[in-house]
């Protein structure tokens, strides 16, 4: 690219216009600017020799915008991540052919990416720094042909100083080698670089990254403490006496507190300053309230650098017996283990499908989230400290011991430390972060030396961050019992073992123990399977589960039987039900079974869409809002006078069923057993078609709502639900489009499978489809797919220009369905 083109004609083709105009994304007077590398990639899969050099030709390489997941095009084959395994933590006694257990998707391999861009801001003196959120996986990265460093571990946000290799006033080249290793992973990890990049221009004095740590060491009703220890860098690293004005803006931004601090010698380039923070508004899942600390830092009277560190006023506390405290309550998490990815968009990280996710957990009455087994995008960290929800922040899925062949366990000795201290450093200012978890279900549990790791990996959390307790996931209990293992860490915390509860608190010195990992109970969105019963491991020949909730592997749970023990021992402080939604990879029972590729452990399925689970957890967990959800479907030709039993997920204590207008009876939450406690069931009634009707009913037998499911006729019409109508018009962000084929008079008809194709105009475009079948073949990223029990979900994609987004979809033989949205 010659140098001497206008600044207009390369903007067109290159990434300059993207680098001084389009997403600066913080540029703080004459000190930071910060550029987010999203534009202007390209892209090559497997080995490209020499793809490092300025000069190499890339011409002929995908034009992408990053985040990027190169493996969720697909296509999905058996082939891709074929394996024969036995999956010794599920108890599997011989090795089995396995498909699908990473997704089915081509992830494996070699890709890399290159970025031409000019950085006006860079001049002698000047440093720069490159920050990477996550790149999968084995990232090597070069400027100008030089390596400048490289970082394994895919999940881990990382940064290097590129000050020495960045040419000023010229073009530069950024070159990225990932590489994923066969059987490196459990579940599908994706693929390239699938988080935001940023490049960061300092003055040589500055503040470096992740160069702030807030604390409140005091809270009382009428004031908090504030400790800020800020780290400062001066070029050669030379003793300044600089100084320090900080700032405490409350959520209006009105300043409730300032500070001014000079370096002496013996502070060794690290600010350490209190502050106070009259009737402070704490943060808490209910109250997501968040402060900001300013600080400007002052070179000789000039302004060098200015920082800004969001973060929340709030208290954690365990008491033996008592379990745990936030801001002196006591409350046990309701929370959800999540994976990374995000279903039809595969791990290419979306803010707008993230709050998707959050806005239907807290609906559900979810307050907290396990970010099971590695560390989170650092947009959901953003977004769990704004909505409201509590994290644990869990590293890694094995140790040194390997569950997968090529795994972390390659890793650990050389890299466990340094992957910590990043996900620490980056993540320990945010309220939302309330502990952090060393490992999930690691095999080093049962071996020698095994608690000697727990409890150096403890050490440095307490080291880096003194304030937050430390837990870990463990299934191996009489291991862990005997072996020390569980006695040392801050949080026991176990998986899937809520018989032993009692057990393991009389036998650790704790006090209390939290359910890391709990239920597991598979089913497949409206699909119900006869006769109704408890299975363990169930399979049927169409690779689906039943929606009646009765299902789970052997060494899970339904999650009444969590229920009981959460609400019955005291000691329990909560629980992380595996999972929230849907994943791709780990298709159990169906793991040798494919097509099978994606979870069946979701209470809301790959497409985003709750399953009937949902209102069980959410008339548990969420007393805020009335639920009464009634199943299964009541369209079952064929089964005109056979048994179909009727469930209720109600937060009331008892209902009665009508079919066709003829009392069923009456049922009352019983307490005393664990069936009934939670669900509601008429186990007896035989189907005909008509009208099913609940009635719920208060303490004192008045009814207080009812809810009708009505036989559906023949596929009639498409009906579409965005779950926004206005969007903003940056190209990032994105709707969610519900689709529903409907009979007639509305009723969704609930075995449909027409195939619906999409079209979208105006100022969208399509971007990706989901059905939430965990054995659909079809591409994510082609504008039509198969209802799956009468639904599917379209994401839909802002540009960056305003206007009406208008979106069809089609079928055969049902009158299209239309709905228009607002980019603004
Ligand atoms: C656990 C494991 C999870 C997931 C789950 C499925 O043992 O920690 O990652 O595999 O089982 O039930």
């Amino acid at each position: 690219m010659p140098s001497s083109l206008t600044i207009k004609s390369y903007c067109k083709t290159t990434l300059l216009c993207a680098l001084t105009v389009l997403t600066i994304v913080t540029a703080r007077a004459q000190s930071r600017k910060e550029y987010l590398l999203q534009k202007g990639w390209k892209f090559s899969k497997d080995e490209q020799e020499g793809a490092q050099a300025n000069g190499y030709n890339d011409a002929k390489w995908e034009s992408v915008t990053v985040p990027h997941d190169w493996a969720i095009a697909g296509p999905f084959s058996g082939n891709n991540d074929i394996q024969k395994v036995k999956i010794e933590q599920n108890g599997e006694k011989e090795a089995s052919v396995k498909s699908g257990r990473t997704g089915g998707l081509p992830f494996v391999g070699i890709g890399w990416y290159r970025l031409k861009f000019k950085v006006p801001e860079f001049s002698a003196g000047k440093k720069a720094s490159l920050i990477f959120d996550g790149a999968m996986s084995h990232a090597r990265l070069f400027i100008n042909g030089k390596e400048i460093g490289s970082w394994p571990y895919g999940y881990n946000s990382f940064h290097f100083d590129i000050t020495s290799a960045l040419k000023a006033g010229q073009e530069n080249m950024l070159a990225v080698r990932l590489e994923n290793l066969p059987q490196s992973s459990r579940w599908y990890p994706g693929a390239g670089i699938y988080r935001n990049v940023h490049l960061l221009v300092t003055n040589a004095t500055h503040i470096p990254v992740w160069g702030s740590y807030v604390t409140t060491p005091v809270i009382e009703k009428d004031f908090a403490k504030v400790a800020i220890k800020t780290n400062v860098e001066t070029g050669d690293q030379a003793f300044k006496p600089l100084k320090m004005v900080t700032i405490i803006k409350d959520p209006q931004g009105k300043t409730v507190s300032e500070n001014t601090s000079t370096l002496t010698e013996t502070d060794q380039l690290a600010f350490a300053q209190n502050l106070v923070v009259k009737n402070p508004q704490l943060w808490s899942p209910e109250t997501p309230v968040l402060y900001t600390a300013v600080s400007k830092l002052y070179d000789d009277g000039r302004e060098v650098d200015e920082y800004s560190t969001s973060f929340g006023i709030r208290s954690i506390k365990l008491e033996p017996g008592k379990g745990f405290f936030l801001n002196g309550q006591v409350r046990k998490f309701k929370g959800v283990c999540n994976h990374h990815d995000l279903g039809p968009l595969g791990a290419a990280v979306n803010t707008a499908a993230l709050r998707r996710q959050l806005t239907i957990l807290k609906d559900m009455g979810c307050d907290a989230i396990r970010t099971t087994h590695n560390m989170p995008a650092p947009e959901l960290v953003k977004l769990c400290d704004e909505m409201g929800f509590m994290m644990m922040v869990e590293p890694f899925d094995e140790w040194k011991t390997p569950k997968v062949k090529n795994g972390y366990s390659l890793l650990f000795d050389e890299w466990a430390e340094k992957d910590m201290m990043n996900m620490i450093h980056r993540d320990r200012n945010h309220p939302s972060v309330i502990m952090w978890s060393i490992g999930n279900e690691v095999p080093d549990q049962s071996k020698k030396d095994g608690n000697k790791i727990a409890k150096w990996l403890q050490n440095i959390c307490h080291r880096e961050d003194p304030t937050r307790p430390v837990t870990a996931g463990m299934d191996r209990l009489d291991d862990v019992l005997k072996n020390n293992f569980a006695s040392l860490l801050d949080i026991p915390g176990f998986n899937y073992k809520p018989a032993r509860y009692d057990e393991a608190n009389g036998k650790l010195p704790q006090g209390f123990i939290l359910g890391t990992e709990t239920a597991s109970t598979v089913s497949s969105r409206g699909v119900y399977k006869f006769p109704v019963e408890f299975f363990k491991d169930k399979q049927y020949d169409d690779n689906q589960s039943s929606s009646y909730d009765f299902e789970a592997c052997p060494w899970s749970q339904v999650p009444d039987d969590e229920f009981v023990k959460q609400d019955d021992l005291g000691f329990v402080i909560g629980e992380f039900v595996w999972t929230g939604f849907d994943y791709l990879g780990e298709p159990t029972p169906y793991d040798s079974k494919w097509p099978s590729h994606s979870s069946y452990f979701g209470i809301i399925d790959l497409a985003g869409l709750p399953k009937d689970r949902f209102y069980l957890y959410r008339s548990h967990w969420n007393p805020d809002k009335t639920t009464l959800h009634v199943l299964p479907h009541w369209t079952w030709p064929g089964r005109e006078g056979q048994v179909t039993p009727v469930f209720c997920y109600t937060n009331s204590p008892s209902a009665e069923l009508f079919i066709n207008g003829k009392s069923m009876g009456k049922q009352t939450k019983n307490k005393k057993d664990n069936q009934t406690r939670y669900r509601l069931m008429w186990k007896d009634v035989k189907y005909e078609p008509g009208t099913i009707k609940v009635v719920a009913y208060d303490d004192n037998g008045k009814a207080v709502g009812e809810e009708t499911v009505k036989t559906a006729g023949k596929p009639h019409h498409i009906e579409l639900v965005t779950d926004r109508t206005s969007i903003d018009a940056d190209g990032n962000d994105l709707a969610f489009v519900t689709a529903k084929v409907c009979d007639a008079a509305g009723n969704l008809c609930p075995d449909a499978t027409n195939l619906l194709n999409f079209k979208v105009t105006g100022a969208g475009s399509f971007n990706a489809i989901a059905n939430g079948d965990a054995a659909n073949l079809q591409s994510f990223q082609a504008p039509m797919m198969n209802a799956f029990s009468g639904m599917l979900v379209a994401v839909i994609n802002s540009k960056e220009s305003k206007g009406q987004i208008q979106v069809t979809a089609s079928a055969k033989g049902l009158k299209n369905g239309m709905i228009a949205i607002t980019a603004k």
